[in-house]
């Protein structure tokens, strides 16, 4: 028994060292670009990266204190030439320009963009898109006119970090939440074949759980309003939280073995699994009765009725 358990610690940690190798060939030697990379997840997967063999890696970061502090950190480890902070604000096109701009010279080519910074404010909303989705998208559509292919570039990886939820637990983050799945569609349309065969940049969403760092440790007096307050952190404290590190390793796998399209998700500490949408057809809700007219459809046996069919206007039935 004893013999067989040692054989078996044997081989997975053979299995690691192999996982660990083929990491190092995929980073060893690339210019990585993080957006957020002063703290938090980013701050983490910084770390990762030089510690996996990066060559260069950029810090894109609004918080230039933080910044500050992080290339100092990262230089004493790893050496001054390995780490570039660019203070910028992702939210702000002309500024992301000037940066991949300035990027593609320093660092001769942009090998891995991880699409990280984003912002938790219900009550700022309309900051909280123009960073989350409008950063995001400028972010992720300037990494691929970097990198594609097709345009000069070599190819490369681009991971935009999303969020996937449980329902039942963000009706207290409704504007949160739509940006977050905004990403993952956003990940899933670059993604595509049709753009990636082109471009040689293959695109994936990473879906963090709950992580501790300053965005959870914060969200509590981010909500629209504080009458949420209570509900939320009794929400919050179900869940377990994992700590950025963790997100890193998986950030790491994900790189390792996720196609251009896929949607990965790191939560409870554990290793990262992929979600797949499925066809929305298939998720079709049918109810009995389908041809009771349009005004009398909100409510049915004392329950409200959340779909309505082309069906209906077809004529066509359904019964569930
Ligand atoms: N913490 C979690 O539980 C969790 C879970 C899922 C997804 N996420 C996502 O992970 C990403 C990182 O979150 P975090 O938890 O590390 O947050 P954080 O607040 O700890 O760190 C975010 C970093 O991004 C920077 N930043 C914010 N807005 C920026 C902007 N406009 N331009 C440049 N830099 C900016 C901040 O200064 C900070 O350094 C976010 O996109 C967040 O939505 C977080």
């Amino acid at each position: 028994m004893e013999f067989q358990g040692r054989k078996n610690r044997r081989a997975s940690a053979e299995e690691k060292a192999k996982e660990l190798e083929v990491i190092k060939g995929l980073v060893c030697g690339k210019n990585v670009v993080i957006t957020g990379g002063a703290s938090g997840l980013g701050y983490s997967f910084v770390n990762h990266f030089l510690q996996h063999g990066a060559k260069r890696v950029a810090i894109i970061d609004v918080n230039a204190s933080a910044g500050e502090r992080a290339v100092k950190a990262v230089a004493k480890l790893y050496g001054e030439e390995k780490v570039i902070f660019i203070h910028a604000d992702t939210s702000n096109y002309s500024q992301m320009l000037d940066t991949f701009t300035q990027l593609s010279t320093s660092m001769d080519s942009i090998d891995i963009v991880i699409n990280n910074a984003g912002i938790l404010d219900e009550k700022r909303w309309t900051k909280e898109v123009a960073v989350n989705i409008g950063g995001m998208v400028s972010v992720a559509t300037l990494a691929l006119r970097f990198m594609r292919k097709d345009q000069g570039g070599h190819g490369g990886v681009l991971v935009n970090v999303a969020q996937y939820f449980d329902f039942k637990f963000t009706a207290h983050l409704p504007i949160y939440t739509a940006t977050k799945f905004a990403i993952i569609a956003l990940s899933q349309s670059l993604g595509a074949s049709y753009h990636a065969d082109n471009t040689g940049v293959r695109v994936m969403a990473l879906c963090p759980g709950l992580t501790e760092t300053a965005l959870t440790i914060d969200s509590p007096n981010k909500l629209l309003s504080r009458v949420m307050k209570v509900d939320f952190v009794k929400n919050l404290e179900q869940l377990s939280i994992q700590t950025p590190y963790i997100v890193a390793e998986g950030l790491m796998t994900i790189l390792k073995c996720g196609e251009s399209g896929s949607v990965w998700v790191v939560e409870n500490g554990k290793t990262p699994f992929e979600i797949e949408t499925p066809a929305y057809k298939s998720l079709k809700r049918q109810y009995k009765n389908n041809f009771i007219p349009s005004p009398m459809i909100h409510m049915m046996r004392g329950r409200p009725i959340r779909e309505t069919y082309d069906d209906m206007r077809s004529g066509l039935t359904s019964c569930g």
